[in-house]
């Protein structure tokens, strides 16, 4: 499922830019994704909250800077 029209992100891409360590839109963007109209900000940002409330581990700081080298291309 396309997430990202503007962009040609898909589910897929989302969730590997969040495995990679993305926590914010704002992440997600520094990957490709998300960076024009900003209408799929509320997907983004329901994919990122479902996402943690998943997550049975308990929280661990990411690394600072986002590996999405993946999804960029
Ligand atoms: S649909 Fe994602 S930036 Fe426009």
């Amino acid at each position: 499922m396309i997430v990202c029209l503007c962009r040609a992100k898909n589910e897929r891409d989302v969730l590997r830019a969040i495995e990679a360590g993305a926590e914010t839109v704002s992440d997600l963007q520094e990957c490709g994704i998300g960076t024009d109209c900003g209408g799929c900000h509320g997907m983004l940002r329901s994919m990122l909250a479902a996402n943690r409330s998943a997550s049975a581990a308990p929280f661990v700081p990411m690394p600072s800077a986002v590996s999405c080298a993946e999804t960029v291309a």
